[in-house]
């Protein structure tokens, strides 16, 4: 029951930060083109004023219950190796750590990324992270 409530919370926040990402490089990008660039920073400022009170506490959420969850299905080395799984989890653990820690550095610090600094860096990777939580037990 714990498991799957933490996994409920892991699904609902990735879902959040997921969804942000897409509206914005899937949607929000697009609206440039039908205003000015003053109206263009206005609404996107008014955007984010929102995104910021719900997106960055989604993803640290998305982290800490993934961490959860990693720390429960990973299991133990085998003397042969990582297996397939093993080796997945810890490529998407490490991909949304990082995410998380971009994010966190970002918005609590004002700690802008060095690399990538754009907003679709993170929309491939929760892409990239979204596709290996379902192959992963897979393979
Ligand atoms: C923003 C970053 C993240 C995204 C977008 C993300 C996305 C997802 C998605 C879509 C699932 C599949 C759920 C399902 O099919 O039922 C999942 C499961 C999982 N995630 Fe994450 N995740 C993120 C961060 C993390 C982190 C940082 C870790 C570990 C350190 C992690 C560990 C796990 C584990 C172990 C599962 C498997 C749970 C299960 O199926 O029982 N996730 N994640």
């Amino acid at each position: 029951m714990i498991y799957l409530t933490i996994k409920l919370i892991h699904i609902f926040s990735v879902f959040i930060y997921g969804g942000f990402l897409f509206t914005d490089n899937l949607f929000l990008s697009k609206i440039k083109n039908h205003l000015t660039k003053e109206e263009h920073t206005k609404t996107r400022e008014l955007f984010m004023q929102y995104v910021r009170k719900v997106v960055p506490k989604s993803l640290i959420i998305a982290v800490a219950s993934g961490i959860y969850l990693f720390y429960i299905n990973f299991g133990i080395i085998d003397e042969s190796g990582l297996s397939n799984f093993q080796i997945l989890l810890g490529i998407k653990g490490f991909l949304g750590l990082w995410l998380g820690l971009r994010g966190v550095l970002q918005v609590f610090f004002g700690i802008q990324p060095l690399l990538f600094k754009s907003h679709l860096f993170p929309f491939i990777l929760v892409i990239a992270i979204i596709f290996l939580s379902q192959v992963m037990f897979g393979l």
